[in-house]
């Protein structure tokens, strides 16, 4: 067993952080208050390779692995969670699963833009009435030979306004349940597709999230993805891999807030020291720097998984639950150390209290991870 990281891995780290540091600080506040779209630091992201980490180089992607995509998660996380998960969805929802599940014509087509930041990709299954139960889609493709034609709403969609390509989850056929489930991709101004208002929302302000509307959208029979049927696996499998994006995620705002507050508790002083020298904000650095240790080796070990080719549902799940817990705690406790600097915009760590919140609810709620462990506990 080898717990250190390449120098590869090492260098691709490097890189986020100066990204990060350089390129997302700057305006992450400004992005927060406004709620305004990074549109030119994708563009960038693009640029660096961070919108295809793991697409191969023939579709124009990074040909890196899952190790180094938790590792640029976890940097572009710290310090800008709308711009991370930009890429998590783009990465693990939309390139994963067109390259892994799509046919050549559809990967030669939407993959190579999607994997430069050419193109902007969101994934959707969430509706107003199916959010964890993910089977009971009231959106629906029905099959007219060779299109299908699909009717519905989808909710909280990420990316939903600025994106080019968007992967549809509908029900084909009711009476077979989740096998009666396909997805498919719909492209941005396909007639009745329509893109509705913006939420407005506690965290990932700067990212763009919306409900879509699709009224009679006619989609040819080659954009569905898979054999028919196959729409419920193929989010599930998909989803499973963004798991381990959103745990790197909840990993970097955790690491994030606790690094403004082990530096904010070294400068400032109260009853005649710096505050680190109180127990009660080193016991909690303490806390800190172990949860997120642990956070870390899981994520770690979610993302080897995958990158070994074993299963990965159950250590994704594992990661998210916990990286995201800790996340929130953290973020909580950072606040706490920088007391009333804490509530106020220009320290940071509210924002990454309030962004914490989310990780703990997309890709699968704490209560599904629960349920996809103990089903996988009980199975064996
Ligand atoms: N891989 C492959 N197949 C899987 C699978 C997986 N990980 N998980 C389930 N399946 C298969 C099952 O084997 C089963 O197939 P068979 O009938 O052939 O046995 C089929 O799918 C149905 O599975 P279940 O009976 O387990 O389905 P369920 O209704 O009990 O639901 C669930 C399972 C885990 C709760 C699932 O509904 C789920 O994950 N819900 C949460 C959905 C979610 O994460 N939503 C987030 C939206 S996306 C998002 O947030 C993106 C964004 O914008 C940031």
């Amino acid at each position: 067993m080898n717990f250190s990281l390449s120098e590869e891995h090492r260098m691709v780290r490097e890189a986020a952080r100066d990204f990060a540091q350089t390129e997302l600080r700057p305006g992450v506040i400004q992005r927060d208050t406004l709620q305004e779209f990074p549109d030119n630091l994708v563009k960038k992201m693009g640029a660096l390779g961070f919108m295809g980490i793991m697409v191969d180089p023939k579709y124009g992607g990074s040909g890196m692995d899952t190790i180094s995509y938790v590792l640029i998660m976890e940097e572009l996380s710290k310090v800008d969670a709308s711009a991370s998960v930009i890429v998590s969805v783009n990465n693990s929802l939309v390139c994963y699963g067109l390259e892994t599940y799509g046919s050549e014509t559809q990967k030669e087509k939407y993959l190579s833009k999607l994997a430069t930041g050419e193109y902007v990709g969101a994934f959707c299954l969430s509706e107003p009435e199916a959010g964890s139960d993910a089977t009971s889609q009231q959106t629906t493709a029905i099959d007219h030979g060779d299109h299908y034609v699909i009717n519905g709403t989808k909710n909280w969609i990420t990316n939903g306004g600025r994106s080019d390509v968007y992967l549809v989850i509908a029900q084909t056929d009711r009476s077979k349940g989740s096998k009666g489930i396909n997805a498919f991709i719909v492209e941005k101004g396909m007639p009745g597709f329509e893109i509705g208002p913006k939420e407005d929302k506690l965290g990932i302000r700067g990212s763009d999230t919306h409900t879509l509307q699709f009224n009679d959208v006619k989609v040819p029979k080659e954009n569905r993805i898979g054999a028919d049927g196959f729409g419920f696996k193929f989010a599930m499998k998909t989803l499973s891999g963004g798991r381990i994006g959103i745990a790197a995620q909840a990993l970097g705002i955790a690491s994030g807030a606790y690094e403004l507050a082990l530096a904010y508790s070294q400068q400032r002083k109260a009853f005649g020291t710096e505050i680190c020298n109180h127990q009660a904000i080193a016991f909690k650095l303490a806390d800190m720097a172990t949860d997120i240790e642990a956070a870390r080796h899981m994520v770690m070990k979610a993302a080897w998984d995958k990158d070994q080719g074993v299963s990965y549902d159950t250590s994704s799940a594992m990661a998210k639950l916990f990286a995201s817990k800790i996340a929130m705690e953290h973020t909580v406790e950072a606040v706490q150390i920088h007391g009333g600097n804490g509530f106020v915009k220009d320290y940071h760590v509210e924002r990454l209290m309030r962004d914490a919140k989310i990780t703990q609810i997309y890709e699968g709620t704490s209560e599904i991870q629960k349920m996809v462990i103990s089903r996988a506990i009980l199975k064996n």
